[in-house]
Order: C-alpha cells, then structure tokens, then sequence
C-alpha cells in the first residue's frame, strides 16, 4: 500500500522539491497549506498530484485530521520563533493526537548539534524545537545537509565571481565546508520519509569543499586565477557579527538578517559533517562541485 507522507511547507523551494521527490518513489502526498497561501503554489503542487488540505494552523484538531493514515509528517517550513518553534509544535500536537509515527522537523542546515548554543540564532531556534520534541514519543529524524550551495552564486567573501575573489577566516584555507544542493537534499528527504528505521540524525553533503579547491576548481573552469583573501581571525569574525547584531535591532525580526548571514558562515567554518549517510539509499546521485560551480563560473 502506498505510503501517506504528510508535508507541512509543501509550497515552498524546498517542499516543493520534496513534493516531487516523494511522488516520483510512489508515495501520497498530502500536503497541509494554510489559508492564506497562494493558490497558484498550490495547483501547481496539484498538477503533479499532491493533495491539497487547507488548515487553519492554529487548530491542532483539524491537523490531526490532516494527519489521518499519515506514517510520517515531513516539516520544511522557514520562518522564525513563531514557525520553527511555535508552528512546529502545532503541526506536532496534530501529528501526536492522529498517532503519526515519525517526523522530520525543519533543520535542513548544518549539524547545529555541534555548535555552540548563542552561536546562531536561526539554528538556536531549531535546538529549542528539538528539545520540544525530543520529550515526546514521536521517532524523529534531523536532515543535516550545511549549506545550500546558492549562495556560492551570490557574490559573498567566499566566493565572489565579479570581483574574482574566494576568501577564507582564520587558518581555514583547506577547511572543508559542506554544502548540498536543494534537488540532492529533496531527494535524500524523500528515501528518508519513506525509511521507517532511519536514525535520528542524518548528516549529508553533496560536496565538500575547501576555499583552497574551489580557487582550483574556479580557474579550471574560468582559465583565471582568483585572489585569495584570509579575511580575519574566527575570534574577529565572531566579534563582528556580534557587533553587527547588536547595531541591528530591526534583523531580530528577519529571517535572514546580515547578522544572521555572517553566523552561518561563522558556522561553516566551525563545523563539518564528518559521517555522511549519502549511501544509505540506493539510487541517490550527489552533485559535485565542478558540475555545480560550472553552472555560472565561466
Ligand atoms: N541550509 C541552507 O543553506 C538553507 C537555505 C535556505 C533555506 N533553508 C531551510 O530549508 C527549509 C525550507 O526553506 P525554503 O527556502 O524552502 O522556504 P520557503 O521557500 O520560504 O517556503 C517556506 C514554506 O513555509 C511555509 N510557511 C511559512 N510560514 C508559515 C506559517 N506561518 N504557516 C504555515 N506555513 C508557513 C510557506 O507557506 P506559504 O506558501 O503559505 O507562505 C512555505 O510553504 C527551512 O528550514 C529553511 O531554513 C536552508
């Protein structure tokens, strides 16, 4: 029997993605949308089969119905208190009262389980959420998948394509930072919705790469050699972010903050996946970095 795999988010980069990922591998998916999304998202998450159930978040009773025959709920909504914490523990309660087995709580970052607490704030308000659920019985399964690699497109310290730089803090110049795309981490969450012995954490990385290699990379595809920049020490880097939050009342309330940006670079280049679970599920191709970086390095 086919399988019915809840997905709260469903109309989102990300969700979307999954979406697809679960129909292609025979899954239902039921998707829960809450009243005042966009219709167009939505039919066109009809068009490729998802059901559309249309929920008032705020009511845990009609989740639970939402969540009827539901063997797991998979959560990529984005947001911050109010959606990582508060709308996540609705949807749990929902999934709770229907006896749903499993859930995939919206972590899709780096392993935030090795860093220190304070560090990063959307990543602190994923621990609190963990916590949450880690007193209930629900089995649960964390995707760790570092960073998108987008943001590699998006002209920052690390790799800036029209001021042809890659810069690098502290000693890091051969630190690997662990990156996966958006469709490789769909289709990883995806075999894990549908795994119901999957562990409780899951690290994964399309590639892993160093500032050092990806100067190499980029000159294999370019021709041209980009000037390395060691931008300042990790202590440095902290204490401006620091700074920069604090100058920055207004980012508290914004999802991606300029404060928050630099707390997840101070991220990547603190922490790496060590144990990939890439080969757990057969079939998963991985994107390299050549194959992704050639995408817009010319
Ligand atoms: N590792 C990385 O580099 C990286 C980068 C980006 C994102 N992420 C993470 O990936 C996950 C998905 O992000 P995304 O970029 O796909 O997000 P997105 O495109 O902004 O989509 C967000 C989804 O959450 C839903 N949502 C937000 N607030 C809601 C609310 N109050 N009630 C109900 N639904 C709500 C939205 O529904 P509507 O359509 O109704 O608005 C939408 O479906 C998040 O955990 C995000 O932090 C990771």
């Amino acid at each position: 029997m086919e399988k019915i795999i809840l997905v709260a988010g469903a109309t989102g980069n990300l969700g979307n993605r999954i979406s697809r990922e679960l129909i292609k591998k025979g899954a239902h998916v039921r998707a829960i949308v809450r009243t005042s999304t966009d219709s167009v998202k939505m039919e066109s998450l009809k068009a490729i089969g998802v059901e559309i159930v249309i929920i008032d978040m705020s009511d845990s009773d009609a989740i639970a119905n939402g969540c009827e025959g539901v063997t797991c709920v998979v959560s990529a909504v984005a947001g911050l208190g109010d959606v990582i914490i508060d709308l996540q523990k609705q949807i749990l309660a929902g999934a709770l009262k229907a006896g749903v087995p499993r859930f995939i709580p919206s972590d899709f970052c780096t392993d935030y389980t090795q860093l220190i607490p304070g560090e990063n704030r959307n990543f602190d308000l994923r621990r609190a959420f963990r916590k949450h659920i880690d007193t209930t019985s629900i089995q649960v399964t964390s995707i760790f998948n570092g960073c998108f690699p987008d943001i590699l497109m998006y002209n920052t310290p690390i790799l800036n394509v029209k001021e042809k730089s890659i810069g690098y803090w502290g000693d890091k110049l051969n630190w690997k930072l662990d990156f996966t795309t958006m469709d490789d981490t769909a289709a990883f969450t995806a075999e894990v919705a549908l795994d119901d012995a999957a562990p409780r954490n899951l690290q994964i990385a399309s590639f892993q790469i160093s500032p050092a290699k990806i100067f190499e990379e980029v000159k294999e595809l370019s021709g041209e050699e980009y000037k390395i920049n060691q931008l300042s020490s990790l202590d440095n880097f902290a204490a401006y972010i620091k700074k920069q939050r604090t100058e920055d009342p207004a980012g508290e309330n914004e999802l991606y903050a300029k404060f928050q940006q630099g707390q997840y670079m101070y991220s990547m280049f603190t922490t790496q996946h060590t144990d990939l679970a890439n080969n757990c599920y057969q079939g998963l191709s991985w994107t390299s970095s050549l194959a992704y970086l050639s995408r817009f390095v010319k």
